[in-house]
């Protein structure tokens, strides 16, 4: 009979070589604690994606939400939060300043705040797809024909986490929302041609690692171009705060199986990992994740978009976090990507 360690070696190489698993080979997985998972999703990594990191520059231009995710500290219930919104000027001018920096690729993100009008973010689209940058928008769910006209004004890229796709959790966690417009919202964006991202929270209050498990076949079902996912921490003034929180051994097992299923998408080193551990992008970047997403936003509009505590870099001016970032990739042997990271470049 096989050892443990070898049918394990065995899910993991078939994973690496042919990129498909069941559901239950990636629940033994996610019950295992192999480093070889982790090696194996860095060198599937290199293979597809090389050692160029893509760089990211990420701009919180509002924290106002009209939605009341029970594990999210900007939730609109959490009357603790000093609420802000950028205006579009600031907005542009700190893209600019990115793109000084070297950056190819903005992210823009927000709460679910409907003071930005589809005119409003039809109008900052066009401006910063005029300075030639490639755009990314993370501003919630939107109707068929708000996500066509940011699509018409040039976006690129959208990222919309499902969170979680186990309905009863999702119908627990979200009040007032409804999966299957989550959904919508993905196929939405695929059909208009976004390369669409999504992606979930590990080690939710309930979670099982079959949900987990199902979570990693639908990115590959809605064939995912991006994924970023991280563990839930607990965030006080929320009613989650005194729930457990995930781990980043957890959160890492379910990157490494995802970019072993789907060798060639976009992977961040997300924050909420390196706010679990002072190398947690570090050893996301070195287990099969190949993007970072630096925040750009200036002043003290960091410290305001508080999903969860802990969050990284809160104190340093972009600048700062921009020459920390490179310094990080140097250290381990990784370079900046110098086109703009498409998932097909
Ligand atoms: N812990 C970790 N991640 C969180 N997010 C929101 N709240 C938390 C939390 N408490 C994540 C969600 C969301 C993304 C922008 O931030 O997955 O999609």
């Amino acid at each position: 009979m096989l050892e443990y360690n070898q049918i394990m070696k065995n899910i993991i190489d078939k994973a690496a070589e042919t990129h498909f698993l069941d559901k239950s080979e990636i629940i033994q997985l996610l019950s295992c604690d192999d480093e070889y998972l982790l090696i194996a999703a860095d060198i599937v990594r290199k293979k597809y994606k090389g050692d160029a990191v893509h760089v990211r520059g990420l701009i919180e231009f509002s924290n106002i939400c009209r939605q009341n995710c029970k594990y999210c500290g900007i939730r609109k219930d959490n009357t603790n939060v000093d609420r802000y919104r950028l205006r579009a000027e600031e907005v542009i001018s700190f893209a600019k300043h990115a793109q000084d920096k070297g950056f190819k690729t903005i992210v823009l993100q927000s709460g679910e705040d409907s003071y930005f009008s589809t005119q409003k973010m039809v109008e900052i689209i066009s401006e910063i797809k005029s300075l030639g940058l490639a755009l990314t928008l993370s501003l919630g769910e939107k109707s068929t024909e708000e996500y066509r006209a940011y699509k018409e004004a040039g976006a690129d890229r959208y990222l919309l986490r499902i969170e979680t796709t186990d309905k009863n959790l999702y119908k627990k966690l979200h009040p007032h929302m409804n999966f299957d417009n989550r959904i919508r919202c993905l196929y939405d964006l695929k059909e208009l041609g976004y390369e669409t991202g999504t992606g979930v929270l590990v080690g939710l209050p309930e979670q099982t690692l079959e949900s987990i498990a199902e979570d990693i076949l639908f990115f590959k079902k809605l064939d995912a171009d991006m994924i970023g996912l991280g563990p839930f921490i607990p965030t006080p003034d929320t009613p989650l705060a005194n729930a457990k929180g995930g781990t980043l051994t957890q959160a890492l097992k379910v990157m490494a199986i995802t970019r072993l299923l789907l060798p060639d998408i976009n992977i961040p080193a997300t924050t909420a990992m390196e706010t679990l551990h002072p190398q947690g992008r570090i050893i996301a970047l070195q287990s099969g994740a190949n993007v970072v997403m630096p925040n750009v936003t200036e002043g003290d509009y960091k410290k305001k978009y508080l999903l969860y505590p802990g969050k990284i870099s809160v104190n340093n001016t972009s600048n700062q976090t921009i020459d920390a970032t490179i310094k990080m990739l140097n250290s381990i042997g990784r370079t900046i990507a110098k086109n703009k990271g498409f998932r097909q470049d």
